[in-house]
């Protein structure tokens, strides 16, 4: 595959947890990103252990099928290898990051990757849906959310949430998380994520999630949630958890 022009986050996030899976320009931002902030290794191995316990929890409650928005590079830990016994498709919308996660998944029967705009459930492929989530809209599913909310704006989170509300069956389970304020105090790390990035506070956070419900964990830092031991010592950049699609 040819070198791409521009960096891109979750490529970032592959070469920070030690993965394959990414250029030469991913790695020079993921360096200038740290000249400016600091080590993020810790943060993204941190944050990818709270996506294997959030699978986990979800893939214990039943649960058979994900779909995966933003899913970046299906790899170190990933959601099929969080729930190798489920079915999985990832969606993005970075052509580059897509046509990476296909050829990952290439000898795949349980898990796909497809071009899928979060905040527009009819860009994803039917045919994709139906073969990965086979129950979508009739039966429980997990919706992972995970590195999204950052780059939607509250109205467009928030519609975006409702909709997928809509669109699953009752018992479906939401992972979530959000960027805290925490690179308020890099401004020019901030600076680097663009004018479109968007930190939240806890409680700006919460009412976004609309009919979703929490549950009893909270949206915490991720490192709190449900440890499997004693919690990272990490910054405390992200907040995450799981949230329940009720009975209508
Ligand atoms: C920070 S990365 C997170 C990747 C992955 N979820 C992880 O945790 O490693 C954010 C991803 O969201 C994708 N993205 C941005 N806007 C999107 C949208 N509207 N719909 C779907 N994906 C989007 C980006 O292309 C990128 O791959």
């Amino acid at each position: 595959m040819d070198d791409p022009a521009a960096p891109s986050t979750a490529r970032m996030i592959d070469f920070w947890l030690g993965g394959e899976h990414h250029f030469p320009v991913d790695v020079a931002a993921a360096h200038a990103f740290e000249g400016a902030y600091g080590p993020c290794a810790p943060v993204f191995r941190d944050l990818r252990a709270f996506l294997g316990r959030a699978v986990r929890a979800i893939a214990a409650q039943g649960v058979e099928s994900f779909l995966v928005f933003g899913g970046g590079v299906p790899t170190m830990g990933n959601v099929h290898e969080a729930a190798p016994e489920a079915r999985v498709l990832y969606t993005d919308v970075d052509p580059v990051t897509i046509r990476l996660g296909q050829q990952i998944l290439a000898g795949s029967d349980r898990a796909g990757y497809g071009f899928g705009d979060a905040t527009d459930l009819g860009t994803i492929d039917p045919a994709q849906l139906h073969r990965f989530v086979p129950g979508w809209g009739r039966s429980p599913v997990g919706v992972v959310f995970l590195g999204l909310a950052a780059f939607l704006d509250d109205p467009t989170l928030a519609r975006t949430l409702d909709e997928l509300y809509q669109a699953t069956a009752p018992g479906s389970l939401l992972a979530i998380d959000f960027d805290t304020e925490e690179l308020a105090g890099w401004p020019a790390a901030l600076a680097m994520m663009g004018p479109a990035f968007r930190m939240r506070s806890p409680t700006a956070f919460r009412p976004l999630l609309g009919r979703w419900t929490p549950t009893a964990d909270g949206i915490v830092p991720v490192a709190t949630w449900r440890p499997d031991g004693p919690p990272a010592e990490v910054p405390d950049a992200f907040h995450g958890g799981l949230a329940v699609r009720a009975d209508d």
